[in-house]
């Protein structure tokens, strides 16, 4: 490491705080990751990586050189003067963002920082947050302390290629001179950045999560409605998405959408405008249509099985999208629940997101392979799109099913081929 460059410290090594880090070490920049959880840390030093994203372990692998792991908050004010704070910030039960684990950091700086810094948040915030921790840090005498907010915009399942080829890039701060500082750190990158004060940084986040989970939403209720009256909403996708003011991306309908970004920053903006005594309306409707859709599975069951006590429904897929093993807010905990609740048996194969199901979906008998949860089920529903299920092997899964029905949660399926197979095929609004 070059004398006058000082590594970058990250703060939370989760989902975003390892890709971020991971990939500012790619980038060329020494990189000191920490984690309270000492369990984490020491498989990140075996070289294990403690999540799974597609590429990840390789970048790490690529990148050792230049990263170093630890869970002591000290050693990393001393090794950074940029420290980016990734640490999770998980709904409470009043749709709020819960803020403990920042505060936590926060209330461990007067220690720990001297010198200067400059604090990066990536977490998601309630908009208003970096102002709360700027006068925070003021009161606290922390320390020669900026803070900058610079969301992240990652997906799971391609959250590198997202870091390394952003849209754009958010740097929100009150010193124009810190933002530049955080700004240097993406310079190979080619994406626009944009400047501009805290409150507006941390706004953009939320605001572009709600309008794309509003676009699912909406692409979701006009399934519905096609479902009533004989349209085929992929095609209407695609016709919509060919309207340049429109866009193509998100308007795919199915089971709703989960994840540990949508639900809780929609919940949360919802929230943060009711606190300011604004009711976000279009967002209460965007939440419910959400809860709902991931229950209309069972009505389509229904029409096709009559009453579902003692049934047997297969889930193909659990996570709540392709390429991830995650379930938070996942349609599949929903749904597996609305099924058992009304006396089915629930089976289930996930090809990642197995080990994590066990505590996430308790009551349902998880499988090893497609063919062991089709194995005497009378419907198997599609509820994550995973490549592997594009090629279901369908004359065996006939065989061992006690009843040809499947529920395409995701359109994912070609219907011509599965009724072909011998099949009744339905899927969401086509
Ligand atoms: C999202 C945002 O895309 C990302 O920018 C943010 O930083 C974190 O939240 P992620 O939750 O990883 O990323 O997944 P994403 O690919 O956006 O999908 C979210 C959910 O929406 C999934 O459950 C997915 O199945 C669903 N979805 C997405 C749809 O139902 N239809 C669509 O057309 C697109």
């Amino acid at each position: 490491m070059n004398s006058a460059e000082k590594a970058i410290g990250v703060i939370g090594i989760g989902y975003v705080g390892l890709v971020t880090g991971t990939c500012l070490a790619e980038l060329g920049h020494h990189v000191c990751c920490m984690d309270i959880d000492a369990m984490k840390i020491s498989m990140l030093e075996k070289g294990e990586t403690p999540i799974y994203e597609p590429g990840l372990p390789e970048l790490l692998e690529k990148n050792r050189e230049r990263m170093t792991f630890t869970t002591s908050l000290e050693e990393v004010f001393a090794a950074c003067e940029i420290v980016f704070i990734a640490v999770d910030t998980p709904p409470t039960f009043t749709g709020d963002a819960d803020l403990s684990r920042v505060f936590q950091v926060l209330s461990s700086l007067p220690g720990v920082s001297t010198g200067h810094h400059v604090l990066v948040m990536k977490s998601t915030v309630p908009v208003g947050t970096g102002t709360k921790i700027s006068s925070e840090l003021a009161r606290q005498e922390a320390g020669d302390i900026d803070y900058v907010s610079n969301p992240e915009f990652l997906r799971e399942g391609t959250a590198i290629d997202d870091f390394m080829h952003p849209d754009r890039i958010v740097i929100g701060s009150r010193n124009p001179e810190a933002g530049a500082r955080v700004a240097a750190l993406y310079e190979k990158l080619d994406a626009p950045v944009l400047e501009t004060n805290v409150p507006t940084a941390e706004m953009i986040k939320y605001a572009s999560n709600a309008f794309l989970a509003t676009k699912i939403s909406f692409i979701n209720e006009i399934a519905n409605v096609c479902e009533a009256v004989g349209a085929d909403v992929t095609v209407v996708a695609r016709g919509m998405g060919q309207d340049h003011r429109i866009g193509p991306y998100f308007l795919d309908a199915g089971i709703g959408f989960g994840g540990s970004c949508f639900p809780k920053d929609v919940a949360a903006l919802k929230q943060i405008a009711g606190n300011s005594g604004y009711h976000f309306q279009l967002l209460t409707a965007v939440i419910e249509v959400n809860e709902l859709q991931k229950r209309r599975v069972v009505n389509k069951l229904q029409k096709h099985l009559g009453a579902l006590t003692d049934k047997t429904i297969a889930l193909l897929g659990l996570a709540f999208k392709p390429n991830t093993d995650d379930l938070r807010e996942a349609s599949s905990i929903v749904l597996a629940s609305r099924l058992m609740g009304d006396g089915a048996n629930v089976k289930a194969y996930d090809p990642i997101a197995l080990p994590n199901a066990a505590r996430a979906v308790r009551g349902v008998l998880l499988c090893d392979d497609v063919l062991s949860a089709g194995e005497g089920s009378d419907a198997a529903v599609l509820v994550t799109e995973w490549d592997e299920f594009a090629d279901l092997p369908l004359e065996k899964m006939k065989e061992l099913m006690n009843h040809p029905l499947i529920i395409d949660g995701r359109n994912f399926l070609d219907p011509e081929k599965i009724r072909a197979a011998g099949f009744t095929y339905e899927g969401i609004g086509r």
